[in-house]
């Protein structure tokens, strides 16, 4: 669809971000048609071991955690041929992006928005200066709504909790916007930690 788009804009995507990427799967597909680089990055060590892992190899097999104790088999295979951009993965925290994301042409948030901290700060990130996102390029926002108080607090969550749909991002110079972002995009509230 990202694609699509940027033909559709005829915008040029030379540099991509795959923001919350987990082990990978979307930067990879990114990178069969981005132009030089893919950037993935996510707040999981283990993810972006995995993520690089098998970019190195091609592939792979790991164990992913289902519930409790259970873990799931997981073998990956990649295509030799098919990536064209270079991949790059980083353990980043997606609500702190400034200075490290400078300029990209694209960025994706795959089902992350709803498991960030403070949603509107870090929408604000792309959407309030050309620091991450360049000016003109794109942003791809995929989101099943499914907020949880254990990732944000409810006063953060974005729509309507009493069916009146999502509400649209704040504007750029929206206060809460700017004032969260004068906090460097820290927690505005935290959910309790999970037993180690
Ligand atoms: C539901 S998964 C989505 C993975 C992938 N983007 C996809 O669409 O399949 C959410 C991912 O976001 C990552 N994540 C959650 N909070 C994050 C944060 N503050 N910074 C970076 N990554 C984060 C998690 O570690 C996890 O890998």
């Amino acid at each position: 669809m990202l694609r699509e788009c940027t033909v559709r804009a005829g915008t040029d995507v030379a540099r991509a971000l795959d923001v919350g990427c987990n082990v990978g799967g979307l930067s990879y597909a990114l990178s069969e048609w981005v132009g030089d680089q893919v950037v993935g990055v996510d707040i999981s060590p283990r993810a972006v071991d995995v993520a690089k892992a098998v970019a190195r190899n091609r592939g792979g097999t790991f164990h992913v955690a289902e519930q409790g104790p259970f873990t799931r088999e997981v073998r990956i295979r990649l295509n030799r041929a098919a990536s064209r951009a270079d991949l790059a993965y980083e353990v980043r925290d997606a609500e702190r992006l400034r200075g490290f994301a400078i300029g990209f042409d694209a960025v994706v948030l795959s089902n992350v928005l709803d498991r960030v901290n403070d949603p509107t700060a870090y929408l604000g990130q792309f959407l309030d200066s050309a620091d991450v996102l360049r000016s003109g390029g794109l942003l791809m926002v995929a989101c099943p709504w499914s907020w949880e108080p254990r990732f944000s607090h409810p006063d953060a969550w974005l729509g309507s909790a009493g069916g009146q749909g999502p509400q649209r991002p704040r504007p750029e110079g929206d206060p809460q916007v700017r004032l969260r972002a004068r906090r460097g995009g820290g927690p505005a509230w935290c959910a309790p930690a999970e037993p180690a």
